[in-house]
């Protein structure tokens, strides 16, 4: 397995530095515009890889034609939110670097599965589906499993419970809106909503929707990049290893859950092929309605490119 990251900024690294640790390709190419960036992270990865016990092979580059026969292209490629933007602000430069890049992951990696990092998210993977032609079961976005490990480390804190023991579920568009669902999220098998009292549920669930913008107003010049970059190595591992979890991605919606042509945030198997199945689940009124409220917002900015 060859795989690609694009973008050597602060999640492209993260993410390469993990996939090396963990052995999960044999080769992987770090690109990037910025001259020397890709290369000095990549040199630096590889002198990391003795102490991990893993041979992973990673090279920088500024020359896309490297990325050439990868199994898996991620793309981070883009610039991050600063203090007081949504991630919805970021729309015409980071629409113009997706735009910018798609050809060459057309010519070089022609059958490769793209994991699509950039914000706006839902966005920018709708227009790397359409501007790539790629099948849809071939373009996926991150940002579920990111939202949903926020929201587990979130209940960890408040309860004590053991991470392995909490189990987060969060749908919907990656923004504002997305839709924590309080009633698929359990602690030792029991539900959240069942522990806590409501007031309480509902304050995680707040802090789960802002735990981006919290880290940026923390950082000040840019955003999360830890906890983006291992649940882009989650997503790689489940496709890599094919072990059947079930994530939490986005990806083009043709009629599942009532929406069609946009991309939301939906729980999915992932395997060698992408997208393996996605998978529907029973949703009461008010998370429908949540639901419905976010696909909405994901579709204003989507006609706003058009
Ligand atoms: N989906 C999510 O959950 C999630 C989480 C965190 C960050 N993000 C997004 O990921 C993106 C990257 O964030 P970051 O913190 O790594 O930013 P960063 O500024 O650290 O890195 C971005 C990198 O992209 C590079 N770049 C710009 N244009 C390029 C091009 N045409 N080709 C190759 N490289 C190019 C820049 O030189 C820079 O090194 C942002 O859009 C951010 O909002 C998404």
């Amino acid at each position: 397995m060859k795989i690609s990251i694009i973008g050597a900024g602060n999640v492209g690294a993260s993410a390469a530095l993990k996939v090396c640790e963990k052995e999960l390709a044999e080769e992987v190419v770090l690109v990037d515009i910025a001259e020397g960036v890709p290369q000095g992270k990549a040199l630096d990865i590889q002198q990391a890889m003795p102490l991990n016990n893993s041979n992973t092979r990673i090279k920088g580059t500024n020359d896309y034609a490297e990325i050439n026969g990868s199994g898996i292209v991620v793309v981070t490629a883009g610039v991050p939110r600063k203090p007081g933007m949504t991630r919805e602000d970021l729309l015409n430069v980071n629409a113009n670097i997706i735009k910018s890049i798609v050809g060459h992951i057309k010519k070089h990696a022609p059958d490769s599965i793209v994991i699509v990092v950039t914000n706006p998210l839902d966005i920018m993977s709708y227009i790397m589906l359409k501007e790539t032609g790629f099948d849809k079961s071939k373009v996926i976005g991150m940002a579920g499993v990111l939202d949903s490990t926020r929201f587990r480390t979130f209940i960890a804190l408040e309860t004590g419970a053991k991470v392995e023991d909490i189990e987060a579920m969060v749908l919907g568009g990656h923004g504002d809106s997305m839709v924590p669902l309080a009633a698929h999220t359990k602690v030792d098998g029991k539900p959240i909503t069942d522990i806590l009292p409501p007031e309480k549920v509902e304050k995680l669930v707040q802090r789960t929707r802002d735990g981006g913008a919290e880290i940026v107003k923390l950082l000040k010049t840019g955003s999360a990049f830890y906890a983006p970059g291992a649940s882009v190595v989650e997503m790689i591992e489940s496709i890599v290893n094919e072990n059947e979890k079930v994530l939490q991605c986005s990806v083009y919606l043709d009629g599942e859950y009532g929406y069609e042509d946009i991309f939301l945030g939906v729980p999915v198997r992932l395997g060698s092929d992408g997208v393996k199945e996605i998978v529907v689940l029973e949703l009461n009124d008010k998370e429908q309605e949540l639901l419905d409220r976010s696909a909405e917002s994901v579709k204003e900015v989507v006609s706003k490119i058009r």
